[in-house]
């Protein structure tokens, strides 16, 4: 059988040899607290690439010391972050997938010592800190961040990059009106609200012509949150702006409960894609290649995400293609065996 989830996909002239994309997924294992490459990253990354994963987004990458959610996430804000990168990415493309990386700032969900900064002085919860509303120059700074990254992440080599403006963290935090309670022109209505995320696109595409991501959180599930209809006139902003696919994922802005079954946030990204026409990633418990394949060919969605089925089977594509009685070339050294 044809499978599109097997088949190839271009986007702004990349090539990705299928429709499977490993999830952003944070590891948390920068043993130094510097941010740079460990083995662990290598070896975890280069192994879904072997498993013969199209497109392989490393995690949320921060770009400031101040954006990380822990002390040991993988950083961006230095050039000195720039030659472990680009190992990593060399050992991805090695084995045949094209390479991305989450740029994030994590705002008021940033556990490490000293200030942590958001748009308006309100913890996520009991248990986390206050956050120090920033100022005019703070936010200039964050956005001179992400281009500062976004340079890097092309030194490095990466294929595409990938924004983070989902699960709450600081450009989420900017977005949402639960989390955003400024008076100035960042605050208050939707066009203000999307002003951090706007200029934010813009400073990253004057030093990026590659394709672009932006993650969403399509949902904040809360009565006076955003919901999906508001995210397709904000996908509707970035596709002007040049961003070429909405990875739409959902939630995590305030603690609110929502129920988690399978393929959960796809209707999210069938909505935006018909709705702003622009091509969309879903993600969020699609495990089996039978439901990724049903995903693409009713145009749900133009990729298809796997997060924690890629962490139990890093050969997952293999598993998929065996449910859809597709024949998928092994690397030359399992070839006998695969
Ligand atoms: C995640 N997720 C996540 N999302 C993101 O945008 N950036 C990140 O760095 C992380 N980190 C992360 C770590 C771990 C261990 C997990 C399990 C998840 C969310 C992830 O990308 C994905 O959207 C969700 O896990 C839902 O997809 P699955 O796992 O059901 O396929």
């Amino acid at each position: 059988m044809e499978a599109v989830l097997f088949s190839p996909y271009t986007i702004r002239g990349v090539t990705l040899k299928n429709r499977i994309v490993m999830s952003p997924m944070c590891m948390y294992s920068c043993h130094h607290e510097d941010g740079k490459v460990e083995n662990w990253h290598k070896i975890h990354y280069a192994s879904r690439a072997v498993g013969q994963v199209g497109l392989i987004v490393v995690e949320a990458t921060a770009v400031t010391p101040q954006g990380r959610i822990s002390s040991r996430d993988l950083g961006i804000w230095s050039n000195e972050h720039i030659s472990g990168l680009q190992e990593l990415v060399s050992l991805m493309k090695e084995h045949g997938a094209k390479t991305a990386i989450q740029l994030a700032h994590a705002g008021r969900k940033a556990t490490i010592d000293g200030e942590i900064i958001a748009p308006s002085p309100i913890a996520f919860d009991e248990n986390m800190r206050v956050p120090k509303e920033m100022t005019r120059a703070d936010i200039e700074e964050t956005i001179q961040a992400f281009q500062n990254g976004a340079r890097r992440a092309k030194e490095a080599g990466f294929d595409i990059i990938e924004i983070h403006a989902a699960h709450g963290y600081l450009i989420n935090e900017f977005l949402s009106p639960l989390t955003n309670k400024r008076q100035d022109e960042y605050g208050g209505s939707a066009e203000n609200r999307y002003r951090f995320l706007s200029e934010i696109i813009d400073a990253v595409r004057e030093v990026w012509d590659g394709p672009l991501f932006v993650r969403i959180s399509a949902s904040d599930y809360h009565p006076e949150g955003l919901t999906v209809e508001d995210y397709v006139e904000y996908a509707k902003r970035m596709k002007a702006q040049g961003v070429d696919l909405i990875d739409v994922s959902s939630g995590a802005v305030v603690p609110a409960k929502f129920d988690v079954y399978p393929g959960y946030q796809v209707r999210f990204a069938e909505r935006i894609r018909h709705g702003a026409d622009i091509a969309t990633g879903a993600v969020g418990l699609i495990t089996s290649g039978l439901q990724a394949e049903e995903i693409l060919r009713n145009e749900r969605a133009d990729l298809i995400f796997i997060g924690r089925e890629l962490l139990r089977d890093p050969y997952w594509p293999r598993t998929a293609a065996k449910q859809l009685g597709v024949a998928l070339e092994a690397p030359v050294q399992y070839s006998r065996g695969w």
